[in-house]
């Protein structure tokens, strides 16, 4: 059974002991952040580990990150804290933005993924911060299916896991939309593994030049440091395309894809920030903000009005976007059209 906690009003003390309660028990509780909600449970219990592995069909090498909500937790999991990361943490934490560095040997091989790494990150959001402060530091991948979009309301978390965990915190929707940052700080350059809620330029202020990891980048994608780029991700049951190029040509080119599509008589869904005529339409928003908050949301919802193609407009790659196209053209299985 799987209990639904609401909290949408604010965080409740008593309940947020229940949901405590079922983290130290070994249990696995679902729980908003500020970025999706994320699938949690005791990140140095092994056992509770690998049942979130199980709940989300999660192949065992694609290691999970560890929620905390002090600093001084830090150094109970990662064996170096290195300057950058003090820098950094002093900045944007909480906040999205996750580490990567030398995990120490109390952190079980299970939750790293096998790896001698562990990544850790503090969230902002208030219930997340009082839940693992009820409890203890929480490892939590995104709360969907392997392979779905990420969660970004209850809803999403229920239709994925209703019956498989034992609860469920509803918080509202989440502020952010898109999961955190992840920067390698365990060698000697700091390296980005994941763009996300906090944009690259951010980073670059406090630290200076950061490398990109080059799957990031392309489909290319079999490497040790970046262990779950090298999966499906994000997909809804609908292809999506990804129309991307000048501004000016991007309108034209996605009507006539629509009508290329419609002609072969399926069912055809836009997601986009101006308005399109199509069998489904989903606005995304205009800002960078609103976009990154309602992508997933977005796939999530087309894919459950039955569209079959699912065509999204491509944004600008920088502050917010990178994160955006970075999603958007992994949902496309790097299916891309240039307008
Ligand atoms: O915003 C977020 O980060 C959300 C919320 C719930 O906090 N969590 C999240 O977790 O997105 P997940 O498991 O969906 O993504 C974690 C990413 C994966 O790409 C994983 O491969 C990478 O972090 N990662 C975790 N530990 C790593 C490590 N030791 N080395 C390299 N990459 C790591
Ligand atoms: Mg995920």
């Amino acid at each position: 059974m799987t209990v639904i906690i609401n909290m949408r009003d604010g965080i409740d003390e008593r309940k947020i002991r229940v949901a405590a309660r079922f983290i130290l028990e070994g249990k696995l509780v679902a729980f908003p952040t500020e970025t999706v909600y994320g699938l949690g449970a005791d990140a140095l219990n092994e056992e509770a580990v690998r049942r979130i592995f199980e709940a989300k069909g999660r192949p065992a090498d694609n290691p999970l990150i560890i929620h905390i909500a002090d600093f001084s937790d830090l150094k109970k999991l990662a064996s170096e804290v290195p300057k950058e990361a003090k820098l950094l943490a002093e900045e944007f934490w909480p906040g999205p933005l996750t580490f990567v560095l030398p995990r120490k040997e109390e952190v079980p091989l299970v939750t790293t993924g096998g790896l001698d790494t562990v990544a850790v990150r503090m969230p902002s959001h208030p219930i997340a911060l009082s839940l693992i402060r009820a409890s203890t530091p929480i490892a939590a991948p995104s709360a969907n299916i392997s392979g779905k979009p990420s969660p970004t309301l209850a809803e999403h978390v229920i239709d994925d896991f209703y019956g498989k965990i034992e609860a469920i915190i509803d918080g509202g929707e989440t502020r952010i939309g898109v999961e955190s940052t992840v920067i390698d700080l365990s060698s000697e350059k700091p390296t980005l593994l994941r763009p996300g809620g906090l944009p690259l330029e951010e980073i670059e202020r406090v630290i200076g030049p950061v490398e990109i990891h080059p799957a990031v980048r392309g489909k290319l994608i079999d490497v040790a440091r970046a262990p779950g780029m090298k999966y499906r991700h994000y997909s809804p049951n609908a292809q999506v395309i990804v129309v991307e190029g000048r501004r000016e040509r991007v309108r034209a080119k996605i009507e006539e894809l629509v009508r290329e599509y419609r002609s072969k008589s399926y069912r055809v869904g836009v997601m986009a920030t101006e308005e399109f005529e199509a069998d489904e339409f989903f606005h995304l928003g205009r800002s960078e903000e609103e976009v990154a908050r309602n992508l997933f949301k977005a796939l999530r919802e087309l894919d459950r009005r039955g569209v079959d193609v699912i065509i999204a407009e491509g944004v600008e790659e920088k502050g917010l976007g990178f994160a955006v196209m970075n999603r958007l053209r992994k949902a496309a299985g790097y299916r891309i059209v240039w307008a």
